[in-house]
């Protein structure tokens, strides 16, 4: 097995500490990524993988428990130390795509580079082009995101969420809100890109057909694995 890109003990994230209304939602998880797996994360809705992947995401903070993001411990590091880990390594695809509607869709998968450099570099440039033509969306380039279809923005997001060739893309239902169709094509990207670049995929579905095409299964149920954190299983051919 591959070394892991990520690995967690214990993690717990309860909402609205020191208050009334204090939650816990994952109570103690215990798993381990490795560099290059494709995985499902399924589960209840309100079973707690939006908040898993938050966490692991980097996002959001757990309240207690170890989270390892490729070899970094994350226990006690401050934000900015937190911004450069996800920035290196992270890629986010959510359901709803979060483009800047008013920006092209070149500027939207640039826009990570621009925000981290401040400038535009003719590489940043060249990259996003040559993304934005494996997604199939030769001649899109300058529309305008809130010109494109739901399935063309998702296209985008993947590009954008690729743009720096992350160890790790965090997918939250990214084929939620799209036709069978495009999902199936969305959900192929993702895979090509796993296989081609070796990103690690951790995708939240709802749909069972995808998630059995992944490597592995990682089930939620109120917050906890549904079940120790299964072996890969064997591919459909
Ligand atoms: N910001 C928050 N404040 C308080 N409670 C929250 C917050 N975010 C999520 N929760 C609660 O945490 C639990 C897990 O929510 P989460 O969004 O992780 O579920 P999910 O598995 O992603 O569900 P779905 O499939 O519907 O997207 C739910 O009970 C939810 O109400
Ligand atoms: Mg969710």
């Amino acid at each position: 097995m591959n070394p892991a890109i990520i690995s967690m003990r214990g993690l717990r994230k309860s909402y609205g500490v020191g208050t009334p209304v204090e939650t816990e939602v994952l109570h103690g998880i215990d798993l381990e990524l490795a560099e290059g797996e494709f995985c499902a994360l399924i589960g209840p809705s309100g079973s707690g993988k939006s908040t898993l992947l938050n966490l692991i995401g980097l996002l959001e903070p757990a309240t207690s428990g170890e989270l390892v993001v490729a070899g970094q411990s994350t226990t006690g590091m401050n934000e900015q130390a937190l911004t450069v880990l996800r920035g290196r390594h992270i890629g986010f695809v959510f359901q709803f795509h979060h483009l800047l509607p008013a920006f092209t869709a070149l500027e939207n998968v640039m826009m990570p580079s621009i925000i981290e450099q401040g400038v535009a570099t003719a590489e940043a440039e060249a990259i996003a082009l040559d993304l934005l033509l494996r997604v199939g969306l030769r001649g899109h380039e300058y529309k305008k995101a809130n010109q494109m279809s739901g399935g063309q923005q998702q296209r985008v997001a993947i590009a954008r969420a690729l743009s720096r060739s992350p160890r790790l893309i965090l997918a939250d239902e990214p084929t939620g809100n799209l036709d069978t169709h495009t999902a199936d094509d969305i959900f192929a990207l993702l895979r090509e890109f796993n296989r081609e670049r070796g990103s690690a995929c951790l995708i939240v579905t709802h749909d069972p057909r995808l998630a059995a095409r992944c490597d592995r299964r990682i089930e939620l149920v109120d917050g906890r694995l549904a079940s120790p954190a299964s072996p890969a299983m064997p591919q459909p051919a």
